[in-house]
């Protein structure tokens, strides 16, 4: 199949789509509250480590698997594999697994930032007193079954159509479109909240290390974001590096995906922080953060529909480039191991991540009673694939390209593209060190976390 696969039309569009599915949720909500309960900046720090010695090495990896099959998931590991091939390509089910489980509660949240968007511009968010107002507006929505499933719907339809379009003409054409817009809205976010008055108590906030909260819970919390953050263990950088020509540096596509995403994050966290304490706010926990809170925020203020419109646009544009980056990885797999067309694809996978989403969307009303091990159908998802099924696949991917491959052929995929030099030969050393040794450590013992046996 390598000769007709598709490929970017250019590297910026490859850095652009890698770069989107990097930034989603992770970075608009989760990273600036758990910053904020992790003691600030000493959590930046230790992310920021984190990023570097494992995120970074495993996300090239993943890259260059992609690059060197021209294959998905699981039929890379097919090929590739030179022993235990039966077990690689149930990794790569698990893979398969684990997009399917994120896409499904993922679709939900989306599902929320589109329907806010919708709220904002029709100018119902500029109305709350106090966030407990907000609240009220957002279980009453959240607890409607119409409304959430008709908005987890419209997601999965969104994300369905760009796929569908392929990767050239769906993917690669909306991450350049959009990629941009959120950009500029983010920046016009940030310029505004610094400039509130009040807004050095968010930056004290978000920057002022307190190291008297690090604990060894705080370091694993910080490598789990990580990889969570930069779409890392489940295959879709794979996916999305087997549309890379052989002329591409991995090296620094790597390098400026980890970057814009970090920075993105940053941002977030500044835009965020500073108008919530600037407005009197407390920061809330997760996903009341951004809907619960930031509503509120947002009505206090003069033009604060306008604000909140331009937010919920950038929420949902960050959760659109991520979902299809997953509903992408999928695709291909099906076509590669199934020789399935595309278009069918797509609409297979679409009515079946709407379906297997469902649940998630009613934990909020109809099904909330329903409990495994503690927690509701959508945080069961969330915590088995964020905490389990994410740094398992990582793993398995650091496993792979260390222990699985030989180094002189992965040297060889790493240096089609990049200059041989002096310099060149010694970033790659040091890269295969941290895959081979670094990573798989580090991450078996985020996973050893993720199970309880570190609490
Ligand atoms: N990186 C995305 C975020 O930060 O929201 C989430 C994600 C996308 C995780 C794609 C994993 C993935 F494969």
């Amino acid at each position: 199949m390598d000769g007709n696969r598709e490929h970017w039309g250019n590297k910026l569009g490859f850095i652009l789509a890698a770069a989107g599915s990097a930034v989603g949720l992770g970075n608009i909500w989760k990273f600036p509250y758990i910053t904020g309960e992790n003691g600030g900046a000493a959590f930046i720090i230790i992310y920021l480590i984190c990023i570097l010695i494992i995120g970074l090495p495993v996300l090239i990896a993943e890259i260059l698997l992609g690059r060197n099959s021209q294959l998905g998931p699981i039929s890379t590991f097919r090929k590739l594999a030179r022993k235990h091939k039966k077990l690689w390509i149930i990794a790569g089910g698990i893979f398969f697994f684990t997009g399917l489980v994120i896409l499904s509660y993922y679709n939900v949240i989306a599902g929320w930032s589109l329907g806010y968007m919708v709220e904002s511009i029709a100018g119902k968010i500029s109305s709350f007193q106090t966030s407990a107002d907000a609240s009220v507006h957002f279980d009453a929505l959240v607890k409607n079954p119409i409304w959430i499933i008709s908005w987890q719907f419209a997601f999965v339809a969104l994300g369905g159509i760009v796929v569908y379009f392929g990767v050239r003409n769906g993917i690669e054409k909306i991450s350049k479109l959009l990629m941009p817009v959120f950009f500029v809205i983010l920046i016009f976010l940030v310029i505004w909240g610094v400039s509130l008055e009040g807004a050095e108590k968010g930056l004290a906030f978000l920057f002022k290390p307190d190291w008297s909260t690090v604990s060894f819970k705080t370091v694993l919390m910080a490598l789990g974001h990580a990889f969570f953050t930069l779409s890392v263990g489940m295959g879709v950088l794979l996916t999305y590096g087997s549309y890379l020509k052989k002329d591409d540096n991995v090296f620094f596509s790597g390098i400026m995906i980890a970057l814009l995403d970090t920075l993105i994050a940053m941002l977030a966290g500044l835009a965020i922080f500073t108008s919530v304490f600037a407005m009197g706010f407390n920061p809330a926990d997760g996903p009341g953060l951004v809907f619960n809170v930031l509503p509120a925020v947002f009505s206090q203020m003069p033009g604060g529909n306008i604000f909140s419109s331009l937010f919920f646009i950038l929420l949902s544009i960050a959760a659109l480039t991520s979902t299809i980056s997953i509903l992408e990885m999928l695709v291909s797999t099906l076509m590669d191991e199934f020789n399935m067309k595309r278009h069918s694809s797509v609409v297979l996978l679409s009515a079946t991540i709407f379906i297997l989403g469902i649940p998630s969307a009613l934990s909020f009303g109809e099904l909330g009673h329903i409990s495994i091990f503690g927690l509701n159908w959508f945080d069961t998802m969330d915590y088995l694939s964020a905490n389990i099924l994410l740094p398992f696949g990582g793993m398995l991917v650091a496993v792979f390209v260390g222990w699985y491959l030989m180094k002189q052929d992965i040297m060889g995929e790493l240096f089609h593209g990049v200059r041989n030099t002096d310099f060149n030969r010694g970033t790659s050393k040091v890269w295969y060190f941290l895959v081979k040794f670094v990573a798989p450590i580090l991450i078996f013992l985020v996973f050893l976390s993720a199970i309880g046996v570190l609490k």
